[in-house]
Protein backbone atom coordinates (compact mmCIF):
# COMPACT_ATOMS: atom_id res chain seq x y z
CA UNK A 1 0.00 0.00 0.00
CA UNK A 2 1.40 3.40 -1.31
CA UNK A 3 0.18 6.04 0.29
CA UNK A 4 0.98 9.65 -0.18
CA UNK A 5 1.37 11.74 2.84
CA UNK A 6 1.41 16.12 2.61
CA UNK A 7 2.18 18.51 5.33
CA UNK A 8 1.72 21.77 5.40
CA UNK A 9 0.80 23.02 9.56
CA UNK A 10 3.51 25.41 9.82
CA UNK A 11 6.40 26.65 8.20
CA UNK A 12 7.47 23.22 6.18
CA UNK A 13 6.24 22.26 2.94
CA UNK A 14 6.66 18.96 2.93
CA UNK A 15 5.32 15.69 0.61
CA UNK A 16 6.09 12.06 1.27
CA UNK A 17 5.60 8.78 -0.69
CA UNK A 18 5.59 5.51 2.23
CA UNK A 19 4.87 2.20 1.56
CA UNK A 20 2.91 0.08 3.79
CA UNK A 21 3.05 2.56 6.71
CA UNK A 22 6.56 1.55 7.35
CA UNK A 23 9.03 2.40 4.26
CA UNK A 24 10.21 5.77 3.18
CA UNK A 25 9.95 5.74 -0.59
CA UNK A 26 10.74 9.40 -0.37
CA UNK A 27 10.43 12.46 1.81
CA UNK A 28 10.79 15.57 0.26
CA UNK A 29 11.15 18.82 3.14
CA UNK A 30 11.33 22.41 2.43
CA UNK A 31 12.22 24.56 4.99
CA UNK A 32 11.13 28.31 5.59
CA UNK A 33 13.15 29.41 8.46
CA UNK A 34 15.60 31.60 6.23
CA UNK A 35 12.06 33.63 5.65
CA UNK A 36 10.79 33.57 9.04
CA UNK A 37 14.19 34.37 11.33
CA UNK A 38 14.73 37.89 10.99
CA UNK A 39 11.22 38.27 12.94
CA UNK A 40 12.13 35.90 15.43
CA UNK A 41 9.81 33.49 14.69
CA UNK A 42 6.90 31.85 12.04
CA UNK A 43 4.88 34.94 10.16
CA UNK A 44 1.88 33.12 9.51
CA UNK A 45 0.69 34.87 6.27
CA UNK A 46 4.54 34.56 4.78
CA UNK A 47 3.74 30.71 5.48
CA UNK A 48 0.86 30.47 3.83
CA UNK A 49 2.04 32.16 0.65
CA UNK A 50 5.57 30.09 0.50
CA UNK A 51 3.56 27.09 1.05
CA UNK A 52 1.53 28.13 -2.59
CA UNK A 53 5.13 28.97 -4.26
CA UNK A 54 7.07 25.74 -3.01
CA UNK A 55 4.22 22.97 -3.47
CA UNK A 56 3.88 21.97 -6.51
CA UNK A 57 8.04 21.45 -6.87
CA UNK A 58 7.98 19.40 -3.67
CA UNK A 59 5.20 17.14 -4.75
CA UNK A 60 7.05 16.99 -8.17
CA UNK A 61 10.25 15.95 -6.35
CA UNK A 62 9.21 13.18 -4.07
CA UNK A 63 6.99 11.33 -6.63
CA UNK A 64 10.17 11.51 -8.56
CA UNK A 65 12.21 10.67 -5.81
CA UNK A 66 9.63 7.51 -4.91
CA UNK A 67 9.95 6.48 -8.26
CA UNK A 68 5.76 6.33 -8.79
CA UNK A 69 3.60 8.12 -10.96
CA UNK A 70 0.03 9.10 -9.28
CA UNK A 71 -1.15 5.34 -10.75
CA UNK A 72 1.46 3.99 -8.26
CA UNK A 73 -0.61 5.12 -5.58
CA UNK A 74 -3.15 4.09 -3.23
CA UNK A 75 -4.36 7.37 -1.59
CA UNK A 76 -3.38 10.53 0.05
CA UNK A 77 -2.84 11.87 3.00
CA UNK A 78 -2.80 15.55 4.41
CA UNK A 79 -2.50 17.36 7.64
CA UNK A 80 -5.65 18.50 8.52
CA UNK A 81 -4.76 20.09 11.81
CA UNK A 82 -3.93 21.61 14.31
CA UNK A 83 -1.86 24.15 13.00
CA UNK A 84 -1.60 27.92 11.26
CA UNK A 85 -4.99 27.87 9.57
CA UNK A 86 -3.15 29.86 6.17
CA UNK A 87 -0.56 26.94 6.31
CA UNK A 88 -3.05 24.30 6.77
CA UNK A 89 -5.20 25.06 3.43
CA UNK A 90 -2.66 25.21 1.35
CA UNK A 91 -1.37 21.32 1.51
CA UNK A 92 -5.27 20.22 2.40
CA UNK A 93 -7.09 21.44 -0.43
CA UNK A 94 -3.94 20.11 -2.57
CA UNK A 95 -4.19 17.12 -1.39
CA UNK A 96 -7.99 16.81 -1.85
CA UNK A 97 -7.44 18.16 -5.44
CA UNK A 98 -4.83 15.77 -5.95
CA UNK A 99 -6.86 12.89 -4.58
CA UNK A 100 -10.32 13.85 -6.70
CA UNK A 101 -8.57 14.29 -10.06
CA UNK A 102 -7.18 10.82 -9.43
CA UNK A 103 -9.77 8.62 -8.21
CA UNK A 104 -7.42 8.48 -4.90
CA UNK A 105 -9.14 7.19 -1.77
CA UNK A 106 -8.14 10.44 1.24
CA UNK A 107 -8.09 11.13 4.32
CA UNK A 108 -7.25 13.97 6.66
CA UNK A 109 -4.88 13.24 9.30
CA UNK A 110 -3.97 14.87 13.30
CA UNK A 111 -0.66 16.40 13.06
CA UNK A 112 -0.22 15.99 16.56
CA UNK A 113 -1.24 11.96 16.24
CA UNK A 114 1.48 11.89 13.56
CA UNK A 115 4.31 12.76 15.03
CA UNK A 116 4.13 9.48 17.02
CA UNK A 117 3.92 7.38 13.79
CA UNK A 118 7.44 8.72 12.75
CA UNK A 119 8.16 6.23 15.40
CA UNK A 120 7.32 3.19 13.50
CA UNK A 121 9.27 4.70 10.12
CA UNK A 122 12.01 2.08 10.92
CA UNK A 123 12.94 -1.36 11.33
CA UNK A 124 12.52 -1.29 14.57
CA UNK A 125 8.59 0.04 15.49
CA UNK A 126 6.51 0.35 18.74
CA UNK A 127 3.97 -2.12 19.13
CA UNK A 128 0.58 -0.80 20.82
CA UNK A 129 -0.12 -0.54 23.73
CA UNK A 130 2.45 2.17 24.40
CA UNK A 131 2.62 5.76 26.16
CA UNK A 132 3.74 8.31 23.49
CA UNK A 133 5.08 11.68 24.54
CA UNK A 134 4.81 14.42 21.33
CA UNK A 135 7.40 17.23 22.33
CA UNK A 136 7.46 20.09 20.08
CA UNK A 137 7.01 23.84 18.96
CA UNK A 138 3.54 23.63 19.37
CA UNK A 139 3.01 20.59 21.47
CA UNK A 140 3.30 19.16 24.72
CA UNK A 141 0.99 15.92 24.36
CA UNK A 142 1.17 12.99 26.44
CA UNK A 143 -0.63 9.82 25.07
CA UNK A 144 -1.73 6.26 25.59
CA UNK A 145 -2.05 4.24 22.29
CA UNK A 146 -3.88 0.80 22.89
CA UNK A 147 -3.83 0.59 18.62
CA UNK A 148 -3.40 2.73 16.19
CA UNK A 149 -6.41 4.20 16.10
CA UNK A 150 -7.20 3.86 19.27
CA UNK A 151 -5.11 6.74 20.40
CA UNK A 152 -5.56 8.89 23.63
CA UNK A 153 -4.80 12.41 24.85
CA UNK A 154 -3.79 11.78 28.60
CA UNK A 155 -2.66 15.39 29.20
CA UNK A 156 -0.90 18.69 27.34
CA UNK A 157 0.58 21.77 28.49
CA UNK A 158 -1.72 24.38 30.22
CA UNK A 159 0.57 27.03 28.42
CA UNK A 160 4.01 27.15 26.64
CA UNK A 161 4.66 23.77 24.50
CA UNK A 162 8.23 22.52 25.44
CA UNK A 163 9.68 23.54 22.46
CA UNK A 164 8.53 27.33 22.71
CA UNK A 165 10.02 27.62 25.72
CA UNK A 166 13.41 26.27 24.15
CA UNK A 167 13.16 28.51 21.58
CA UNK A 168 12.03 32.14 23.12
CA UNK A 169 14.23 31.57 25.84
CA UNK A 170 17.24 30.87 23.20
CA UNK A 171 16.20 33.61 21.55
CA UNK A 172 16.18 36.16 24.57
CA UNK A 173 19.71 34.61 24.36
CA UNK A 174 21.02 35.66 21.42
CA UNK A 175 20.80 32.52 19.79
CA UNK A 176 18.23 33.23 16.77
CA UNK A 177 15.66 31.46 15.64
CA UNK A 178 14.33 28.58 16.38
CA UNK A 179 16.94 28.22 18.64
CA UNK A 180 16.18 24.94 20.23
CA UNK A 181 18.83 22.71 18.67
CA UNK A 182 21.46 25.65 19.30
CA UNK A 183 20.32 25.51 23.12
CA UNK A 184 20.57 21.71 22.99
CA UNK A 185 24.37 21.57 21.57
CA UNK A 186 25.73 24.07 24.26
CA UNK A 187 24.21 21.98 26.92
CA UNK A 188 26.08 18.84 25.82
CA UNK A 189 29.09 20.74 28.22
CA UNK A 190 28.93 22.23 31.48
CA UNK A 191 27.31 21.69 34.85
CA UNK A 192 23.51 21.03 34.57
CA UNK A 193 23.24 21.92 38.40
CA UNK A 194 25.16 24.76 38.33
CA UNK A 195 22.02 27.50 38.96
CA UNK A 196 18.92 25.77 40.99
CA UNK A 197 15.69 25.96 38.19
CA UNK A 198 12.27 24.96 39.52
CA UNK A 199 10.77 21.35 37.12
CA UNK A 200 6.96 22.71 37.19
CA UNK A 201 4.45 20.69 37.92
CA UNK A 202 6.81 17.81 38.06
CA UNK A 203 5.30 16.28 41.50
CA UNK A 204 1.64 17.82 40.36
CA UNK A 205 0.48 14.01 40.10
CA UNK A 206 -1.38 14.71 36.94
CA UNK A 207 -0.16 14.30 33.24
CA UNK A 208 -0.39 18.38 32.72
CA UNK A 209 2.57 20.52 32.03
CA UNK A 210 3.48 23.90 32.54
CA UNK A 211 6.95 25.61 31.06
CA UNK A 212 5.72 29.49 30.42
CA UNK A 213 7.46 30.11 33.87
CA UNK A 214 10.99 28.59 33.14
CA UNK A 215 10.95 30.86 30.31
CA UNK A 216 10.14 33.94 32.61
CA UNK A 217 12.83 32.79 34.73
CA UNK A 218 15.13 33.16 31.74
CA UNK A 219 13.86 36.28 30.85
CA UNK A 220 13.72 38.09 34.26
CA UNK A 221 17.57 36.88 35.23
CA UNK A 222 18.69 38.09 32.13
CA UNK A 223 16.53 41.04 31.65
CA UNK A 224 18.05 42.01 35.58
CA UNK A 225 21.15 44.59 35.20
CA UNK A 226 22.20 43.61 38.67
CA UNK A 227 22.28 39.84 37.97
CA UNK A 228 23.71 40.74 34.56
CA UNK A 229 26.79 42.90 35.67
CA UNK A 230 27.91 40.01 37.92
CA UNK A 231 27.62 37.47 35.76
CA UNK A 232 30.75 37.55 33.45
CA UNK A 233 29.39 34.90 30.92
CA UNK A 234 25.79 33.79 30.47
CA UNK A 235 23.11 34.34 33.66
CA UNK A 236 20.98 31.39 33.34
CA UNK A 237 23.51 28.87 31.48
CA UNK A 238 21.70 26.11 29.15
CA UNK A 239 23.05 23.05 30.75
CA UNK A 240 20.05 23.69 33.92
CA UNK A 241 18.11 24.72 31.55
CA UNK A 242 17.88 22.19 29.22
CA UNK A 243 18.15 19.65 32.44
CA UNK A 244 15.32 21.32 33.96
CA UNK A 245 13.21 20.74 30.73
CA UNK A 246 14.16 17.55 29.99
CA UNK A 247 13.69 16.68 34.06
CA UNK A 248 10.07 17.50 33.65
CA UNK A 249 9.09 15.81 30.42
CA UNK A 250 10.94 12.27 31.62
CA UNK A 251 9.32 12.52 35.08
CA UNK A 252 5.96 13.20 33.24
CA UNK A 253 6.75 10.32 30.70
CA UNK A 254 7.50 7.50 33.19
CA UNK A 255 4.68 8.21 35.61
CA UNK A 256 2.07 8.08 32.56
CA UNK A 257 4.10 4.67 32.14
CA UNK A 258 3.29 3.33 35.46
CA UNK A 259 0.14 4.67 36.03
CA UNK A 260 -0.84 2.95 32.88
CA UNK A 261 0.96 0.12 32.89
CA UNK A 262 2.98 0.57 29.59
CA UNK A 263 5.95 -1.03 28.88
CA UNK A 264 7.13 0.91 25.68
CA UNK A 265 7.45 4.44 25.23
CA UNK A 266 8.12 6.76 22.39
CA UNK A 267 9.51 10.46 22.27
CA UNK A 268 8.52 12.18 19.31
CA UNK A 269 8.57 15.92 17.57
CA UNK A 270 11.35 18.14 16.90
CA UNK A 271 12.17 18.51 20.41
CA UNK A 272 12.56 14.57 20.34
CA UNK A 273 15.60 15.98 18.55
CA UNK A 274 17.06 16.91 21.70
CA UNK A 275 20.57 14.84 22.74
CA UNK A 276 20.01 15.89 26.33
CA UNK A 277 16.03 14.70 26.41
CA UNK A 278 17.33 11.86 24.36
CA UNK A 279 19.88 10.95 27.35
CA UNK A 280 17.95 11.19 30.28
CA UNK A 281 15.24 9.02 28.55
CA UNK A 282 16.87 6.42 27.68
CA UNK A 283 19.17 6.21 30.90
CA UNK A 284 15.37 5.69 32.94
CA UNK A 285 13.95 3.48 30.08
CA UNK A 286 17.20 1.18 30.70
CA UNK A 287 16.85 1.40 34.81
CA UNK A 288 13.48 0.31 34.25
CA UNK A 289 13.84 -2.25 32.27
CA UNK A 290 11.37 -0.29 29.30
CA UNK A 291 11.48 -0.43 25.59
CA UNK A 292 12.04 3.43 24.38
CA UNK A 293 11.49 4.46 20.72
CA UNK A 294 12.77 7.64 19.08
CA UNK A 295 12.19 8.06 15.68
CA UNK A 296 15.33 8.66 13.29
CA UNK A 297 16.31 12.29 13.86
CA UNK A 298 14.90 13.52 10.35
CA UNK A 299 11.35 12.20 11.05
CA UNK A 300 11.57 13.85 14.36
CA UNK A 301 10.95 17.82 13.14
CA UNK A 302 7.76 18.03 10.41
CA UNK A 303 7.69 15.85 7.27
CA UNK A 304 5.32 14.18 5.89
CA UNK A 305 6.28 10.78 6.09
CA UNK A 306 5.18 10.53 9.33
CA UNK A 307 1.28 12.05 7.62
CA UNK A 308 1.32 9.02 5.32
CA UNK A 309 2.16 6.76 7.94
CA UNK A 310 -0.61 8.03 9.74
CA UNK A 311 -3.07 8.23 7.13
CA UNK A 312 -1.98 4.45 6.09
CA UNK A 313 -3.62 3.05 9.38
CA UNK A 314 -6.84 5.15 8.90
CA UNK A 315 -7.41 3.99 4.98
CA UNK A 316 -6.20 0.17 5.84
CA UNK A 317 -9.12 0.98 8.94
CA UNK A 318 -11.33 1.76 6.23
CA UNK A 319 -11.72 5.68 7.19
CA UNK A 320 -12.12 7.68 3.94
CA UNK A 321 -12.53 11.99 4.44
CA UNK A 322 -15.33 13.70 2.73
CA UNK A 323 -14.21 16.41 -0.11
CA UNK A 324 -15.84 18.96 2.17
CA UNK A 325 -13.22 18.23 4.93
CA UNK A 326 -12.14 21.39 6.41
CA UNK A 327 -8.86 22.34 8.15
CA UNK A 328 -9.12 23.54 12.15
CA UNK A 329 -6.04 25.26 13.78
CA UNK A 330 -6.29 24.29 16.92
CA UNK A 331 -7.77 20.80 18.83
CA UNK A 332 -10.55 22.73 20.66
CA UNK A 333 -12.80 19.33 20.70
CA UNK A 334 -11.57 18.56 17.18
CA UNK A 335 -10.14 15.86 15.66
CA UNK A 336 -9.33 12.09 17.30
CA UNK A 337 -7.77 12.47 20.94
CA UNK A 338 -8.68 15.84 21.19
CA UNK A 339 -10.29 17.25 24.94
O1 LIG B 1 7.85 19.10 15.41
P1 LIG B 1 8.42 20.40 14.98
O2 LIG B 1 9.32 20.40 13.78
O3 LIG B 1 7.31 21.47 14.70
C1 LIG B 1 6.15 21.60 15.42
O4 LIG B 1 5.17 20.83 15.14
O5 LIG B 1 6.15 22.48 16.31
O6 LIG B 1 9.21 20.98 16.25
C2 LIG B 1 9.94 22.16 16.22
C3 LIG B 1 10.59 22.36 17.58
C4 LIG B 1 11.21 23.74 17.77
O7 LIG B 1 10.81 24.25 19.01
C5 LIG B 1 12.73 23.46 17.75
O8 LIG B 1 13.48 24.39 18.48
C6 LIG B 1 12.76 22.10 18.38
O9 LIG B 1 11.65 21.41 17.80
N1 LIG B 1 14.01 21.36 18.12
C7 LIG B 1 14.88 20.99 19.08
C8 LIG B 1 15.94 20.34 18.42
N2 LIG B 1 15.67 20.34 17.07
C9 LIG B 1 14.47 20.97 16.91
N3 LIG B 1 14.83 21.14 20.40
C10 LIG B 1 15.85 20.65 21.12
N4 LIG B 1 16.92 20.03 20.57
C11 LIG B 1 17.01 19.84 19.24
N5 LIG B 1 18.06 19.22 18.72
ZN1 LIG C 1 4.95 19.07 14.44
Amino acid sequence: MRILGIESSCDDTSAAVVQDGRRVLSCVVATQDAFHEKYGGVVPEIASRRHIEVIDQVMAEALEQAGVGADGLDGVAATQGPGLIGSLLVGLNYAKAFAFGRGLPFVGVNHVEAHLFAARLDERAPEPPFVGLVVSGGHTNLYHVSDPREVRLLGKTVDDAAGECLDKSAKLLGLGFPGGAALDRLAEEGDASAVPLPRPMIASGDHAFSFSGLKTAVKSTWTTPARRSKEKSWPISPPPFVAAVADVLAAKLFHAAEQTGARRIVIAGGVAASRRLRERVSREAEKRGMDLFIPDLTFCTDNAAMIAAAGTAALRAGERSDWSLDAFASLGGRGRGAS
